[in-house]
């Protein structure tokens, strides 16, 4: 058999993991989100459970990808038995989901970082509404996602180190740069202190208690961090002993709750400055692709930089996700069948071709994928990992965790945390969103 592949250093795992973690999520996941209506109680919910929950769970995924060497697919198998495969497939068929249609999304952003280049801004906002109605549906959005997922496919058959880390290494760093300029120029802009009150800073204390802001708060939590379905896992198995597992997490956790913040202080002044939070608050998916432009669209040369730079560094975001969620299936199939890299990079990517295109065509089947692949699914994957790691193979945590020497006060922490806290407040956060979901569906 083949030696399994390594990252080529420590910064190469934490930029691979915090690209996965930073992505369309942090960009128009969190500004849709955090425009619903939550304000600061939205923000402040979701940093909690970052904190407090996300944080244990994310160094038990990590610990069970480095400890079994294995692909998401059958970690899980390997750790504790075949009783356990249900969970390995949980972890390959949610980023097949999620994989389907973020290739959607990253297509409708391809189109618009290409409007902007080629033909500039929309000049008002039908003619913005008119050209998301363009790139969101017809053959155009097929295209859109089909070459999204040819270069997630190219990077992924590059391998681990020549592909995976060699474009994180290059594109998070870049992506971090643009951003600060972004939201620099961004709190030059007439409405900027109204777009920080209105979306992130008002405090409405009901909110803490509305269901909708806190299914929003766990799923944003969950989904920008690519927790809980085996993202992690698969990146972690190329790990050797050197790394500390709990260091990476906070290092990860950190990039990827600040990107969050900085598109939140970019989308929004934005919003504010020209007048279109109406336009926001009837939030869909689409929000982010007809009120960015058109605001922008008002300032000339100007805006017509920044829309390139933004849609530009979006794309960057998604393309270091993307291959994450491709990495799932590819490792899982290299790993079970003994198929080589590009073999089961082909295959993959057409399932994953197949699969998206309900979304594409349909708005309405991409909002549901998202709630449940997206949503309910990794965070009912965050539970059962907090279980799986805090309870049934509680020795593998503190042996891994030890093998890397780790601090043991932390490492206690860690397992106090993932044994008695997550799993109740994962439990709640998953019952809450269920519910909340159907009636949602149902009103
Ligand atoms: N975390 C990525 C984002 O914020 C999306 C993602 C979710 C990737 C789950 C992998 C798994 O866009």
């Amino acid at each position: 058999m083949a030696l399994r592949e390594q990252w080529r250093s420590r910064w190469g795992f934490v930029l691979a993991a915090a690209g996965s973690a930073v992505g369309l999520g942090n960009l128009w996941g969190f500004a849709y989100r955090a425009s619903e209506g939550g304000g600061a109680a939205f923000l402040l919910l979701y940093i909690l459970i970052v904190l407090v929950v996300c944080l244990p769970v994310l160094v038990s995924e990590m610990v069970l990808g480095r400890s079994t060497g294995s692909s998401p697919l059958l970690a899980p198998v390997n750790a504790a038995g075949p009783r356990w495969s249900p969970m390995g497939w949980l972890f390959v068929i949610a980023p097949l989901g999620i994989g389907s249609y973020y290739a959607v999304l990253m297509g409708w952003t391809l189109d618009t970082l290409i409007h902007s280049i080629f033909f500039g801004l929309p000049s008002n906002l039908s003619e913005a509404e008119t050209f998301f109605g363009s790139i969101s549906s017809g053959s155009s959005v097929l295209l859109g996602q089909l070459i999204s997922l040819l270069l997630t496919a190219i990077v992924v058959s590059a391998g681990v180190r020549g592909g995976i880390e060699r474009l994180s290494r290059l594109g998070v760093p870049i992506l971090f740069g643009l951003l600060l300029i972004l939201a620099l120029w961004a709190a030059t802009l007439s409405g900027t202190w109204e777009g920080y009150r209105t979306f992130l800073l008002k405090l409405d204390a009901s909110q803490f208690f509305n269901p909708s802001t806190i299914r929003n708060a766990f799923t944003q939590a969950f989904f920008s961090l690519s927790l809980g379905i085996g993202i992690m896992v698969a990146y972690s198995s190329y790990l050797d002993k050197k790394n500390q597992l709990p260091k990476e997490a906070v290092s990860v956790a950190s990039i990827d709750t600040a990107v969050g913040l900085l598109a939140g202080m970019i989308t929004f002044p934005i919003v504010m400055s020209f007048g279109l939070k109406e336009v926001i608050s009837g939030s869909t998916v689409g929000t982010l692709f007809i009120s960015l432009p058109t605001g922008l669209g008002t300032l000339g040369l100007t805006g017509r930089v920044v829309a390139i730079l933004f849609f530009a560094l979006a794309y960057i975001a998604a393309i270091t996700s993307s291959i994450s969620l491709l990495e799932v299936p590819v490792s899982s199939i290299m790993d079970r069948l003994g198929w080589g890299r590009s073999k089961a990079v082909f295959v993959s990517t057409g399932l994953l071709f197949v699969l998206g295109i309900p979304s594409a065509l349909n708005l309405d089947v991409l909002g549901k994928m998202d709630s449940i692949f997206g949503g309910v699914l990794l965070i009912l994957g965050g539970f059962l990992l907090s279980i799986f790691l805090g309870w049934v193979v509680p020795n593998r945590f503190d042996e891994d965790l030890a093998g890397c020497n780790s601090n043991h006060r932390v490492r206690r922490y860690l397992k106090f945390m993932l044994r008695w806290v997550s799993p109740p407040v994962i439990a709640f956060g998953l019952i809450v969103s269920v519910v909340d979901l159907f009636q949602n569906w149902s009103s």
